[in-house]
């Protein structure tokens, strides 16, 4: 388990205001911001990813990506959300490795059939096609994880969210891990403690929690994911009363009670699904989050429910820290070192 970041980060800074306090004259200004800063990365990130990785080995990578996914996104804007989410799953599953992105073999239990993942992660098909553009520019150079991780950025820009620099340098998982998928990624239906603690062992605080739940301003969700807040949500065959009744009596046209409409898909954010944007914070007000582990934000704790509040007033705060987060993400454990490598094809390990 990973501590968190501020006690991981504590034992690091009282060392240095002893050190400053005897050394003032020794250390310079200069050096000791550049070290200090080395050391704020240091609990998540003990490696060495940086935006510039590839600029040597493959200063195409990113147009490549870019233009790929926009290709694809242009025929079928749905992809943006189906590749974010990718990145997710990846990234809380033995860190951002692309383990995600394997297909079952006979050495591979592929994560692509674990609960969260069966019947719900898609979009393997944009990665597959800017990987093989990548390859063909630059063979054996550019990692599927890098690709998923600047393929989820891109998504969030062609939506109209905000865009950051992304850290690059990870590479390929040789295994998977359908237990971690199963384990790592919260249900819809936990309780807030337990979507705080599965972000904690990630290394992710709870504004990381709430921001990149904003996550869901894109999407669908599937009926069999919410059906039991309209129905009977604490087996007293009520409806959830944090669901708005309008919403909810909407919901249940095309979400029956039977396992009928299991697969049929809702907007996250019925408002303005298709656009990045802080509109599920507001719908979460309205109590019009459509996934229990979306309203929770807003009904089950004082501080998960200011951050909302914050981020349906102020727009330009949440895409300065969903920029952040998704860095802060995008730095799970990353495989830096021979143990990984660069997959040619993101489906199967090197040969
Ligand atoms: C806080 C815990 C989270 C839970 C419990 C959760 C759960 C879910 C569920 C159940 C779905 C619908 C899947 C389906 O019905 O097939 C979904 C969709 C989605 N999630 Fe999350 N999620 C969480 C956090 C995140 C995060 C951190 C991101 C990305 C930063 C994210 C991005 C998405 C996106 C974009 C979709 C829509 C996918 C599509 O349209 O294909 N989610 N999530
Ligand atoms: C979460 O971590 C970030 C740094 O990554 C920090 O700025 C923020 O204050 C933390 N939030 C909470 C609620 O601890
Ligand atoms: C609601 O769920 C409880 C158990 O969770 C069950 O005993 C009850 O029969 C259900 N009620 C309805 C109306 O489906
Ligand atoms: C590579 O790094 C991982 C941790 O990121 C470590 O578990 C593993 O032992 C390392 N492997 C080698 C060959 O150094």
């Amino acid at each position: 388990m990973q501590p968190s970041l501020e006690t991981s980060l504590q034992p690091y800074f009282l060392y240095f205001e002893v050190i400053l306090k005897e050394a003032t004259i020794m250390v310079n200004s200069m050096s000791f911001l550049l070290l200090l800063s080395l050391l704020a990365f240091a609990p998540l990130c003990l490696c060495n990813l940086n935006p510039q990785f590839y600029d040597n080995s493959c200063p195409q990578a990113q147009q490549i990506a870019k233009s790929i996914l926009t290709s694809y996104f242009v025929i079928q804007p749905g992809y943006a959300a189906q590749i974010l989410r990718l990145h997710f799953h990846d990234c809380f599953v033995m860190g951002c490795d692309g383990s995600l992105l394997l297909d079952s073999s006979e050495s591979i239990v592929s994560e692509k059939e674990s609960d969260p993942n069966r019947d719900s992660a898609r979009g393997f098909i944009v990665i597959d096609a800017i990987k093989l553009a990548i390859e063909r520019a630059c063979p054996s150079t550019v990692s599927c994880a890098d690709i998923l991780t600047i393929a989820a950025r891109d998504s969030v820009v062609l939506t109209g969210g905000p865009s950051w620099e992304v850290p690059l340098g990870r590479r390929d998982s040789r295994d998977a891990s359908i237990s971690g998928s199963n384990n790592n990624i919260p249900a819809p239906n936990s309780i807030f403690p337990t979507l705080q603690t599965k972000f904690e062992q990630q290394g992710l605080n709870l504004t990381d929690l709430v921001t990149l739940s904003g996550a869901h301003t894109l999407g669908v969700a599937r009926c069999t994911n919410f059906r039991q807040r309209l129905y009977n949500q604490s087996g007293n065959g009520q409806p959830d009363p944090t669901l708005d009744q309008n919403y909810a009596a909407f919901l249940r046209v095309t979400c029956p009670r039977t396992t009928l409409g299991d697969q049929n898909p809702f907007f996250l954010d019925y408002a303005t699904p298709l656009k990045f944007d802080n509109s599920y914070f507001k719908n979460l007000m309205e109590n019009k989050g459509l996934l229990n582990s979306d309203q929770i934000l807003f009904t089950m704790n004082q501080e998960s429910a200011e951050l909302v509040r914050l981020y349906a007033e102020r727009n330009d705060l949440f895409f300065e820290q969903f920029s952040k987060s998704m860095i802060k993400m995008g730095n799970i454990s990353p495989l830096t070192n021979s143990s990984g490598e660069i997959r040619q094809n993101c489906r199967r390990v090197n040969a």
